[in-house]
């Protein structure tokens, strides 16, 4: 998830504006930065790896002249952060420049078809093909609007994408498809960039790009039309009457409710990883004779229902660990012949890290996953794969959780196909599965809201709570014990439902909370027996449970409608979500800051 900008002025240079709508980009990406402009005929560049103020004082950005430029504040997907990965992209002759936010899925074709054509790529990025796809169309004579929209026809995947032609100076074109894009209409100028917040500052006036749209942006006109056919559309600006503070959290009143919003785009990106990477960490793993699955907090309660996936689907032990005590408890057991799958958000957590370097000096693998490429995660991994969240502000993780544990289930169904462990019939549900957990997670969240804030309200005087599921969902009770201690500074508690009779059971008295989670899985019969334990002892029972559930709910004092029929692995995906949502809620009755935490760090670099 990265922030495009773009200006096309009557007069004036656009490189300050650039310089300021890319600062309030920011929080999108900021591993890379960089801008594009025309003048006299040429296209001029100016980028390079590191935050928009490094990058400014090198290169000193905001000086680019031309009054038509368009810039890019990445958050690296493919290729790590550096000079050249940065955006914008050119083509072999510099006559064209790209910047783009998303994923094109079939970039590896396409390269090869364009390399065979003679081109030469100078990145390891998706995108610079799409200025080669245009370069190669302008030979048609067709002109730069044709030539691009030709390009996006070939294009599969997420993308908004802008371009400027040096042949054709006064025009920006931009296209979308799934990754967000708005317009601003200013006067004598007009704007464009991946959110509001960019141009605010200059102009409330905005215009929504619809999927499968382009733009032809001069300074004093804005036409839109269909990708697929160029047909013209009529589109009317609409004025914005956010602040930008507000803008920049998306219209949320804090980061941690605005990512919990966004879960919905970026599962669906993280189930987007390109095959090719799952394929290499299938096949690490099936050469394995040991497993670990190594992590810290959430990351950890990723790794907790990934084993899980493992074990159930591709028939094959996954040891989870929490990262401070895998050397002194494991640290005998690895050799060469260990892999180690290692998840960090960050990519930077200490505790992990140390882990991992402990783990390489006896000769393991190290695979990683994480959601910040050229993080020191991916410099010791021998395989690594970027989740694809964006960047996540609110201390707490959310997005980032859903997210990674999508990436982690992905790699089991791969190694399930390498070790035909997996029916048809069972892949071809969990595959329909991956298809609506986009909608299963935004059904939950218009559905649940109110329902949440009305069960947090009433129970916001309680001095503990406690999360019990079973199987898979033990680490979704965890997750959710993690998020109400964390931000609502309550003595939460967590259990395997079964395990509660050993001796949690004799906290529980009259009115005490306890959520269970409790989808129609395998384990379904077993916690119904759970929920009635509790109910002797007069406990306040609220239960996650299926829309069609009619044991359990009618058990429960109260309960979370969650959509029917999500196939097991990927319920801890959706069934988290009214959890994040609950200690949210609990953090600001309680009046305390949910993005900022007392005593936590978004990413913990000390031992
Ligand atoms: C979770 O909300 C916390 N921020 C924390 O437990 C976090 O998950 C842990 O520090 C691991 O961070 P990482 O994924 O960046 O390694």
């Amino acid at each position: 998830m990265c922030g495009i900008s773009g200006a096309a002025l009557e007069a004036g240079d656009v490189g300050p504006i650039l310089y300021d709508s890319l600062k309030r980009l920011e929080y999108r990406g900021y591993d890379s930065v960089g801008e594009a402009a025309v003048i006299n005929g040429k296209i001029t560049i100016k980028k390079d790896a590191g935050k928009i103020d490094e990058v400014e004082r090198k290169l000193r950005i905001s000086d680019l002249r031309g009054t038509v430029g368009i810039g890019h504040t990445r958050w690296a997907t493919h290729g790590a952060p550096s000079q050249e990965n940065a955006h914008p992209h050119t083509d072999c002759n510099g006559r064209v420049a790209v910047v783009h936010n998303g994923i094109i899925e079939n970039f590896m074709e396409l390269k090869q078809e364009l390399e065979a054509k003679g081109h030469v790529l100078k990145s390891r990025t998706d995108t610079e093909i799409v200025a080669h796809l245009v370069e190669e169309n302008l030979k048609l004579k067709i002109g730069f609007v044709e030539a691009v929209r030709q390009a996006a026809k070939r294009l599969d995947g997420a993308y908004a994408l802008a371009f400027v032609c040096a042949d054709e100076p006064n025009k920006i074109v931009c296209v979308r498809k799934e990754s967000p894009l708005v317009i601003g209409v200013g006067t004598k100028a007009s704007y464009l960039a991946s959110d509001i917040p960019a141009f605010l500052p200059r102009t409330k006036s905005a215009m929504l790009l619809e999927d499968d749209e382009m733009a032809v942006l001069t300074c004093d006109q804005i036409r839109v039309m269909k990708v697929d056919s160029g047909e013209e559309v009529v589109r009317k600006p609409f004025t914005v009457e956010w602040s930008v503070e507000t803008a920049t959290k998306g219209g949320f009143p804090h980061f941690m409710l605005k990512e919990i919003n966004e879960q919905p785009l970026t599962v669906r990106n993280a189930l987007r990883t390109q095959p090719i990477y799952l394929e290499l960490m299938a096949s690490a793993m099936n050469r394995a004779k040991k497993i670990f699955l190594l992590a810290c907090g959430t990351s950890y309660h990723a790794c907790l229902a990934a084993a899980y996936v493992f074990a159930n689907l591709a028939k094959i032990e996954a040891t989870p660990v929490i990262a401070s005590e895998f050397i002194d408890s494991y640290g005998a057991l690895i050799d060469a012949d260990t892999v180690v799958l290692t998840v960090s958000q960050s990519g930077e957590t200490a505790d992990t890290l140390t882990a991992v370097r402990g783990a390489k000096d006896r000769g393991a693998t190290i695979l990683g996953l994480t959601n910040v490429m050229g993080s020191t995660l991916t410099r010791l991994s021998d395989v690594y794969i970027g989740q694809n969240s964006g960047p996540e502000m609110g201390v707490a993780a959310t997005k980032t959780f859903t997210a990674q544990y999508s990436v982690l289930i992905k790699i089991a169904v791969a190694l399930a196909q390498k070790r035909q462990t997996m029916s048809s019939k069972d892949l071809e549900r969990l595959e329909g599965g991956f298809d609506q957990l986009p909608e299963w997670i935004s059904a939950t969240l218009s559905s649940q809201n109110e329902n949440v804030r009305r069960i947090v309200e009433k129970n916001s005087d309680k001095g503990s709570f406690c999360f019990l599921g079973r199987g898979v969902s033990v680490a979704t009770a965890l997750e959710g014990r993690l998020k109400l201690l964390e931000l609502s500074y309550l003595p939460a508690i967590a259990y395997p439902a079964g395990e509660s009779k050993h001796g949690f059971i004799s906290v529980v008295e009259e009115g005490y909370p306890v959520l269970f989670i409790a989808p129609k899985d395998e384990a379904y019969p077993k916690i119904v027996g759970n929920v009635m334990e509790m109910k002797a002892r007069h406990a306040h029972v609220v239960s996650l449970v299926e829309g069609n559930d009619d044991q359990i709910a009618s058990l429960s004092d109260e309960t979370i409608q969650m959509p029917n029929g999500i196939p097991p692995p990927l319920t801890p995906i959706v069934f988290i979500v009214p959890l994040q949502l609950f200690a949210y809620r609990m953090a600001v009755t309680k009046g305390y800051d949910p993005d900022f935490p007392r005593n936590l760090a978004k990413s913990v670099t000390v031992h």
